[in-house]
């Protein structure tokens, strides 16, 4: 089995292919054709939210790939600004509409706090939305359910006050920014880590010591980046939107060894930028 035919099984037993598609920043025609072309080359791992308005883009390409809705895994995210459970519904129920399907393979919520105010204090309203992601779940209406951006207070005051530990923790993982506390938390409770920013938005990969490791296997340093991930058992998302990009990031199908591993741990550096 190759890495592209090959899953993580979740605590509930669903199983996540690990390597996905993610689509922020596509919008409209480009959405469609880049959903469309990854399903032909055979991801079936899908990362969309409703903030990034392109979801009829996204469900118009995998209704018109031809590939069985049950053999995608497609995430949605309650945005990181609707803290309540009528919010969340709403925004949910508009999701499977836009997306023109009737269940979601993962539902979480997008962020811990508002994006404009990551770090205050939204535990109550968390357990809330995250109850209600419950609800859905329980009516099959979603087969999974999780969180995005949680630090470990955060998925620790889930567990504490909801049913269902969370299946799946989306965060941003990537080479020299592993957030070794919160996987390391993660692990314990059987929660599944999905990888964002995988590449770092692009911008690891023109790091020296990646670009040499790349060298030495002949790949890219985008393949090390992404094969590195895989090594830790993550889920990867990355978002690519280039059909060379798109089948460079399906082709993981090699072994870092554990020495270049250990040179890939040692890189501590965040390089992604935000204003661009
Ligand atoms: N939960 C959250 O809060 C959250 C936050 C951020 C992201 N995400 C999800 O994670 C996904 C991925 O993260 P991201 O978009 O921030 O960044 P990323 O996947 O780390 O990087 C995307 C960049 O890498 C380039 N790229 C992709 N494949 C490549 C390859 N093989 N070789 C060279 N360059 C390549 C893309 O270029 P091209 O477009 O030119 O191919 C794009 O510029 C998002 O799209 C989204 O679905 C979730």
């Amino acid at each position: 089995m190759t890495e592209l035919n090959a899953f993580y099984r979740l605590s509930n037993g669903i199983k996540m292919p690990k390597i996905g598609l993610g689509t922020y920043t596509l919008k409209g025609a480009q959405a469609y054709e880049t959903v469309l072309t990854a399903l032909k080359l055979g991801i079936r791992h899908i990362d969309s939210a409703i903030i990034y308005q392109n979801e009829q883009s996204v469900g118009q390409a995998i209704r018109d790939s031809g590939v069985p809705r049950e053999a995608i895994f497609i995430t949605s995210k309650v945005p990181p600004h609707i803290k309540n459970a009528p919010g969340a519904l709403r925004m949910f129920e508009k999701t499977l509409k836009n997306l023109g399907l009737d269940y979601l393979d993962l539902l979480i919520i997008n962020a811990p706090g508002p994006f404009h105010d990551l770090d205050g204090d939204y535990d109550r309203e968390n357990i809330e939305v995250y109850k209600l992601l419950e609800e859905l779940y329980k009516q099959n209406r979603v087969k999974a359910i999780g969180v995005s951006q949680f630090k470990v207070k955060d998925i620790k005051n889930i567990i504490d006050h909801c049913d269902i530990v969370p299946h799946v923790q989306q965060m941003s993982f990537f080479i020299g920014h592993t957030q070794d506390d919160i996987v390391t938390y993660c692990q314990e409770k059987g929660i599944q880590i999905q990888a964002f920013s995988p590449l770092a938005k692009g911008y690891l990969l023109t790091n020296p010591i990646v670009l040499t490791i790349a060298e030495n296997y002949q790949v890219t340093a985008s393949q090390i980046a992404l094969r590195y991930i895989l090594q830790k058992s993550h889920a990867v998302i990355p978002k690519a939107s280039t059909e060379t990009h798109l089948r460079l990031n399906t082709e993981l199908d090699f072994v870092i060894h554990d020495d270049d591993m250990k040179t890939l741990d040692a890189i501590k550096d965040d390089p992604r930028k935000y204003d661009d």
